[in-house]
């Protein structure tokens, strides 16, 4: 396991995650590009040999970021952890509690853990709204790519000026490190990657389908939840397909979205 606390002065534990995808490689774009390529257990390459490489991913420092390609943005473009507030959320901090995900987290929880962060999104939307949030993902690919979003995010000038604590990320499985939270938090989230039954829209769309790619289903989200139900101390919310039977069992609460749902379980 990594602890990782973005606050402006790292106490990073640098040790090697080895992703072990023969799929994936690191470009030398940048003098980090080898430690990350070490960290990763990965092939590093310049542009001509990704090009050439059967390789299909590839993570490289470009504009400032880290990012994720594939072979269709090798040359220009790519993936990284949006820190900006998403479309339509009001940008300034904390950002008003009034939409579905607040609604299911409980507007009146205070420590949140995101135990399958991914992109980080909903994490990164829940810090906004004045949450002290918790980070966890296992693998080391998208912890890469998030713990380069939370160092971007230290640096912005709302979060210095109000010296806030940028959430923690803990590498691992989470089954495994929830059981170890020193104290309770009030809701565990859980976002895994339940198996598609629809195709999905243009912009679910790259990220995600890169993601899936990536990484595949999370075939053990049942032990997850069950993990998270143990480790909370007030409340699990999972997020799924609306298709999906609920994970948990009935829920105490649902929240509708656009196509998924927040089950809300209650203790
Ligand atoms: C659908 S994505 C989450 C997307 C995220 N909510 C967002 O807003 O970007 C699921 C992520 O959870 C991670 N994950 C699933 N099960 C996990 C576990 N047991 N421990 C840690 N991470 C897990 C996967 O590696 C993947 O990155």
């Amino acid at each position: 396991m990594t602890a990782l606390h973005q606050d402006g002065q790292s106490d990073a534990i640098v040790e090697t995650r080895h992703c072990c995808n023969p799929r994936l490689a690191v470009i030398a774009s940048d003098i980090r590009s080898h430690a990350l390529a070490q960290q990763l257990g990965s092939a590093l390459l310049d542009d001509d040999q990704a090009a050439a490489s059967a390789c299909e991913l590839f993570l490289a420092y470009r504009d400032g970021c880290l990012k994720l390609l594939d072979r269709q943005t090798l040359k220009k473009g790519g993936l990284t952890v949006d820190i900006d507030p998403r479309p339509g959320e009001q940008a300034s901090y904390p950002a008003p509690k009034k939409n579905v995900l607040a609604q299911a987290v409980g507007r009146k929880s205070h420590s949140i853990v995101d135990a399958t962060a991914g992109w980080a999104q909903d994490g990164l939307a829940l810090f906004r709204m004045g949450y002290a949030v918790t980070c966890i993902e296992r693998s080391p690919v998208m912890a890469a790519l998030i713990e380069d979003g939370l160092a971007r995010l230290a640096q912005k000038n709302w979060v210095l000026r109000r010296e806030l604590r940028v959430p923690q990320l803990l590498v691992g499985n989470a089954i495994e490190l929830l059981a170890g939270l020193g104290e309770k938090p009030d809701c565990i989230y859980l976002d895994p990657m339940f198996p598609a039954k629809r195709k999905s829209s243009a912009a679910t769309r790259k990220s995600m389908a890169l993601l899936r790619d990536l990484l595949g289903d999370d075939l053990d989200r049942q032990a997850l939840f069950e993990a998270a139900w143990a480790a909370t101390a007030r409340r699990v919310v999972v997020k799924s397909p609306d298709h999906a039977e609920p994970l948990g069992g009935k829920p105490s609460e649902s929240y509708q979205g656009t196509l998924l749902r927040y089950d809300v379980y209650l203790k």
